[in-house]
């Protein structure tokens, strides 16, 4: 599947103010959660539902609902937690787990240090929560670790992306939906993404 990029008004809007330095951090935090709650919207585009007979005021009627226990959530630690907030609101019912990565400062590579999930994770719809997806390390092996647990259907959804990292999870692995609120240009020589948004981990929780 192609990278679904969301293009709107409202989203660019939003962007530039995440984006600027100058933003706070109560404002940063709330429009990564607004923007996740969009990107999750989009993602949710083709979910199934199941068939249901409700009464309204008015009548009986059949009509369709969602199976929330089908998600989970799983932000990666930390600035993945950010998104929360904004995913909980549109799936309330959504389970979540964690996986612990971070990305080391020499070489960029990530480095796994938690993982809890749910049960049953393996007949789960599991949606991946990074506000940012640089080199696409974290990606790859947030993925990797999916689907040696037997994971079938990953969905990610990241708020600024590189396109060189884009590139290397759709080319490992194509059956991944990613959906980002903006493609960027490209990353620096500190694998920083370009124009970006600086360090989200450290704007979502105010560490520098
Ligand atoms: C950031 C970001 C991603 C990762 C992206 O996390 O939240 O997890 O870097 O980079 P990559 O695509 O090159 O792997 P960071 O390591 O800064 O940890 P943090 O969330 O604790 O700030
Ligand atoms: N992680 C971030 O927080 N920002 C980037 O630009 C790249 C990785």
């Amino acid at each position: 599947m192609e990278v679904k990029e969301l293009k709107h008004p409202l989203i660019e809007h939003k962007l530039a103010i995440l984006r600027d330095k100058n933003t706070g951090t109560k404002e940063f935090r709330e429009i990564i959660s607004e923007i996740a709650m969009f990107l999750c919207y989009e993602a949710l585009k083709d979910a199934k539902l199941y068939d249901i007979t409700i009464e309204t005021p008015i009548k009986s009627m059949k009509t369709h609902k969602l199976d929330e226990n089908d998600y989970v959530f799983l932000p990666i630690l930390r600035a993945g937690t950010g998104m929360l907030d904004g995913v909980i609101r549109v799936i309330p019912n959504a389970k979540i787990g964690h996986i612990g990565m971070y990305r080391d400062e020499e070489t960029f590579e990530p480095v796994n240090y938690f993982f809890k999930v749910p049960s049953n994770i393996e007949k789960k719809t599991v949606i991946i929560l990074d506000p940012m997806l640089a080199t696409g390390g974290s990606a790859l092996d947030a993925i990797e670790v999916l689907k040696e647990k037997g994971v079938k259907r990953i969905k990610f959804l990241s708020i600024i992306s590189a396109p060189e990292g884009l590139k290397r999870v759709q080319d490992k692995y194509p059956d991944i939906e990613i959906y980002t609120a903006c493609i960027d240009e490209k990353l620096n020589s500190n694998k920083y993404i370009v124009p970006g948004l600086g360090d989200a981990g450290d704007r979502i929780f105010g560490t520098k």
